[in-house]
């Protein structure tokens, strides 16, 4: 993907860790359970230099692990959260409470969420929410197919556009956006994506952020991909797609095959 103006001047600088996140979904279905697989984790992660790992679980799980955290490299995310910091909001979670707890990080507009109806605009107030309590918000964008590449870029350009309105120039480099096409992500994925077709969009997220917030602002920026990572294509992903990171579901529940991942990403 060419550009005609600015994008060769679009520096990004090398992170020091790649960043690997595990979202849980709505699994597994008890405490023990969870346990269980958080601690081959957290046994595979304390121990490698250049990853940072964040299991995202179910928010009923996130007391009971935090127990078992040992130190840094190893931590706990969340898979959602309200803009609202408290109150008359039945069922919602805030990010005060989410930081009470130790966590760090959240999963926003997660494709399976924006399926059960939410919008830019929600996911936007959630964005924002974030910064006051110090957690990083994980933005999820992605096209549910690619037919016509106006249209898809258009998509891309649009929900960036509405999740991070308003957001001072500063605030930008704070949050991570994990590129998921839907037609690669969970069980009903049409096929994989290749690491280039990653790489060719994340060039074109960082041309639309650098034309929002300026080429100087997103200079620091994190990204990751997701959909249907596994051990053997992970390596791939974090040479090749132009990321620092994976967001990774299935695999994620599996530990030996998380293990896997966490280690690609550690002999990069
Ligand atoms: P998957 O899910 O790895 O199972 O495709 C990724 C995601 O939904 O974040």
């Amino acid at each position: 993907m060419v550009f005609a103006d600015g994008s060769a001047k679009i520096k990004v600088m090398p992170k020091e860790k790649k960043l690997i996140v595990g979202n849980w979904k709505m699994n597994p279905t008890s405490n023990r359970e969870a346990k269980q697989i958080f601690m081959v984790i957290r046994k595979a992660g304390s121990t490698l230099r250049n990853v940072q790992t964040v299991v995202c679980p179910p928010f009923l799980y996130i007391e009971s692990l935090r127990h078992l955290l040992t130190g840094h490299r190893v931590v706990l995310g969340a898979q959602d959260m309200f803009w609202k910091e408290e109150g008359s909001y039945t069922g919602e979670i805030s990010s005060k409470m989410l930081a009470e707890s130790g966590v760090r990080h959240v999963i926003l507009g997660h494709s399976e969420r924006r399926a059960l109806g939410e919008t830019n605009e929600e996911v936007n107030r959630k964005v924002k929410a974030c910064f006051k309590y110090n957690i990083t918000p994980i933005l999820c964008i992605g096209e549910s197919t690619r037919d016509n590449e106006r249209n898809y870029l258009n998509f891309i350009r649009e929900e960036l556009e509405e999740s991070l309105a308003g957001l001072p120039k500063t605030a930008i480099q704070k949050v991570i956006i994990a590129y998921e096409p839907i037609w690669a992500v969970g069980k009903e994925a049409k096929r994989e994506a290749t690491p280039e077709e990653s790489q060719e969009m994340i060039i074109f997220i960082k041309k639309i952020l650098s034309d929002f917030f300026g080429v100087k602002a997103i200079e620091g920026l994190q990204t990751l991909y997701g959909g249907s990572v596994n051990p053997k294509n992970a390596g791939e992903f974090l040479k090749d797609g132009g990321v620092d990171g994976l967001l990774v579901g299935r695999d994620s529940l599996d530990p030996k095959r998380f293990s896997l991942i966490l280690r690609a990403a550690e002999e990069l």
